[in-house]
């Protein structure tokens, strides 16, 4: 048995305690705290098992010493540590700030010593006290360690497991860069929540005032209830960082005060859809398991048998791959570029952050419009931090092939789905063509690029059929000096090589190969996105599978290069009408009409593989429904997705009762005909978007209901799919 010892049992302190008596026995506890109550408390609630009246006497025969006490006394209480600890004991903080802890340790030690190991979990409530002790405080949070070059690495071991075993994620960073990076995000806000409060109460109507007030100042002010000696002494040992944020604040807080005050509405909208924008990919940057539970972030569906048919006429959101190369062509234009239908999902606005942060004006989106004014090809700026790109991998791979022709060093960074997704793809082939660009060990984000480096074209034979690989290196092309050119292993969608020939940029496209010469200029444009065929995709199956359906699906892109999914649901027997066919700016556009029809298995060629791989978590619940045995190969590209796709369409549907085998490259499929039904069970999304809506469709012709976890990516290329699916007749509910 290990033995921690906790000093201060406040919220912190106490949850901690409650977390590691939850998970493990592993460990005893000692606590200390200054109120005899609290300490009282603590061993009745069973959160310790040993309690002291004295720092002295907690640090006793100490594996791990936890020092949770407001930054204020942290410096008294550390030199009661550094005497009576045992010189074994690993001593760590749970302090807000880094640099006033260590700069009071170097007080007393004259370095900062070895067995210390400076922390902080980024979890509170506005609650404290040992009565607020909450063992899931710190699950899925994140604790930034900030150890220094002498830290021992046994010590920074054992204190990144005493937080992984109460369920948080343990990350490392310099300690100057976590005061400034909490500054902007924790203690700022906690400044003005409670700088607004004290404000409005002043005012001799307060109480007026307080009884209107409705859920957005109850939102906004929340954490003006929180402890006010901890944050006075945040306030206080942060002083210089958030002194700059205040700073950054009041100055964009007078903009929008003269903004107001001259009645420039334009101006108001654009900060405020900037910060709307901004405020959706948050929520997916906290997607480390925190995506707030909303209709628009529903993290659990549940969907029963559809009695009646899938029905009715509907418009899915605009093309993922279209809106994000809308904004990366369109910032590099010469002019202003105006997008309708653009896909307002977390994905798409991750690539208009990223512009953003490279000093590129974009206004909207609203309702689908959105305005680029383009910068040119030379005109981005270098971003200030890392780029992060959320979920989305073709952000990342685009963006590689763009940055690694500029003239500054850039990073992308990306949740942790992405984190995992391989990048060499595109890092190898591009370092050919003279880019400096790293990836991690092995190979996945983040992708680093130093810029100033000069590009020469050169051929690239495609290992992968991977649009966003040939993307890239077009993309770089325009950087490069000479022809790039790129031939792909099998035909991959077009819109890279189509959009660019849009701004007015040639492409030369012989056979399997496409090329660009370097150095020209993109003419800005209009662009209108057409309706995601991958999205549709779930209503094809779904309306093909439930007996008395007849759907219309209005302004699908039906690109050559995108109807692998309508081919092989043809080749199944599938009721697909393609009406009013026609071309929308490039692209051929048509309305797809659905009835139900019985599905018959095939063996998918090959040859569609590329032109339906986002398709096939729903076609493998097509195949499902259908007559005999559906095989798929040469999909191995399935298995690097947002998930594994083969593994979770596997895992999930064997749960359901479905007799199916996973290949490397694919599935074997045993269908059950017209009768079949979903066994009723509970299923993993694994956080991917697409298998979390196949499951949906599965649910529809389930017996008793398909429930289905880790929905919240839905978000990232369809955010209104729970209320389109509802539309339709698909009886589906949300819930956390
Ligand atoms: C995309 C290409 C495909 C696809 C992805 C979007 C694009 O990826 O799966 O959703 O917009 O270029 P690969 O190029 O990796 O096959």
């Amino acid at each position: 048995m290990k033995r921690l010892s906790v000093i201060g049992l406040g919220l912190i302190g106490a949850s901690c305690c409650a977390a590691i008596k939850k998970r493990t026995q592993d460990w005893t506890i000692a606590g200390y705290s200054r109120t005899e109550a609290t300490r009282q408390q603590a061993l009745a609630k069973g959160l310790i098992d040993q309690s002291f009246d004295s720092i002295a006497g907690v640090v006793q025969d100490a594996d791990l010493i936890l020092i949770a006490v407001p930054m204020g006394q942290f410096l008294s209480v550390f030199k009661d540590v550094d005497v009576a600890r045992n010189p074994e004991s690993v001593v760590t903080d749970a302090g807000s700030t880094k640099g006033s802890v260590i700069r009071d340790i170097g007080s007393v030690c004259d370095s900062i010593p070895s067995w210390f190991v400076p922390g902080h979990p980024i979890a509170g409530s506005e609650q404290s006290g040992v009565d607020a002790a909450n063992p899931d405080l710190y699950v899925d949070h994140q604790v930034i360690l900030t150890p220094d070059t002498n830290t021992a690495a046994d010590a920074i071991r054992l204190v990144s497991s005493f937080w992984e075993t109460q369920g948080a994620s343990v990350s490392q960073m310099d300690a100057e860069r976590h005061d400034e990076v909490l500054a902007l995000t924790s203690h700022l806000p906690h400044v003005l929540a409670f700088n607004l409060v004290h404000a409005l109460s002043d005012d001799d109507e307060h109480l007026e005032i307080f009884r209107y007030a409705a859920g957005g100042f109850r939102d906004f002010t929340r954490i003006a209830a929180s402890d006010p000696v901890m944050w006075r002494d945040i306030s206080l040992a942060n002083q210089h960082a958030i002194l700059e944020g205040i700073d950054r604040f009041a100055e964009r807080l007078n903009q929008m005060r003269d903004a107001i005050s001259r009645g420039d509405g334009e101006w108001i909208m654009r900060s405020f859809e900037r910060a709307r924008a901004a405020r959706t990919l948050f929520s997916s940057l906290t997607d480390q398991g925190a995506h707030p539970v909303t209709e628009t972030h529903p993290s659990v569906f549940t969907i029963t048998e559809a009695h009646q048919g899938i029905r009715g006429t509907i418009r899915v959101p605009g093309d993922k791959s279209i809106s994000h190369r809308s904004i990366m062509l369109g910032a590099l234009a010469d002019g202003v570029t105006t997008v309708d239908g653009f896909l307002e999902g977390e994905d798409a606005i991750a690539t208009v952050q990223a512009f953003r942060d490279m000093g590129v004006q974009i206004d909207g989106p609203i309702e689908g419009r959105v305005t680029v004014h383009g910068v040119g090809c030379d005109g981005l700026k270098a971003p200030a931090a890392p780029l992060y790109m959320g979920n989305s991998g073709t952000s990342m791979r685009l963006l590689s092939g763009i940055l690694a022709g500029q003239s500054f060093d850039s990073e992308l960074t990306g949740d942790t789905s992405l984190s995992r997704r391989p990048m060499r793809r595109v890092s190898e082939p591009l370092a050919r063509l003279g880019a400096v660009i790293t990836t991690s060990e092995d190979g996945t984000p983040p992708v680093k690029i130093t810029g100033g480096k000069s590009l020469s074209g050169c051929h690239t034979d495609m290992q992968v059929a991977s649009a966003q690989v040939k993307s890239a290196l077009l993309l770089a092309g325009l950087y490069a000096d000479g022809e790039t050119s790129v031939t792909e292993p099998a035909p991959t969608r077009d819109h890279t090589e189509r959009m660019l020939q849009g701004f007015g940029y040639p492409v030369q496209r012989q056979g399997a190969t496409a090329s660009v010469v370097g150095g020209g200029r993109l003419t800005a444009c209009h662009i209108d996105v057409p309706s995601d065929i991958s999205s549709a995709a779930f209503f094809l199956v779904a309306a093909s599978i439930v007996p008395g359906s007849d759907l219309t699906l209005s302004h699908v892109g039906i690109n050559p290069t995108r109807v692998g999914i309508l081919e092989i649901l043809k080749l199944m027997g599938a009721d697909i009408e393609v009406l009013n066919a026609r071309e929308v700016g490039g692209e051929p556009v048509a309305d797809l009409r659905v009835r139900h029809a019985p599905l018959k298995g095939i063996n998918v060629p090959e040859a569609l593989v590329p032109l339906a791989i986002d398709e096939f978590p729903v076609l493998f619940v097509a195949a499902c429904c259908a007559s005999g045995v559906t095989q798929v190969t040469g999909a191995e590209e399935l298995r690097v997705k947002e998930s594994d796709r083969i593994q979770s369409m596997v895992d999930g549907l064997k749960a359901l009762g479905v007799s199916i085998e996973g290949t490397p490259d694919g599935a074997l499929i045993q269908g059950g005909g017209p009768e079949f039904r979903f066994g009723s069970g509970t299923v993993e999304a694994y956080e991917d978007h697409r298998i979390a809506m196949a499951f949906s469709v599965a649910g529809l012709m389930s017996d008793g209901g398909v429930i289905v976890n880790d929905c919240a990516n839905v978000a990232t290329s369809f955010p209104n799919f729970v209320g389109l699916a509802r539309e339709t007749g698909f009886p589906l509910t949300v819930s956390s």
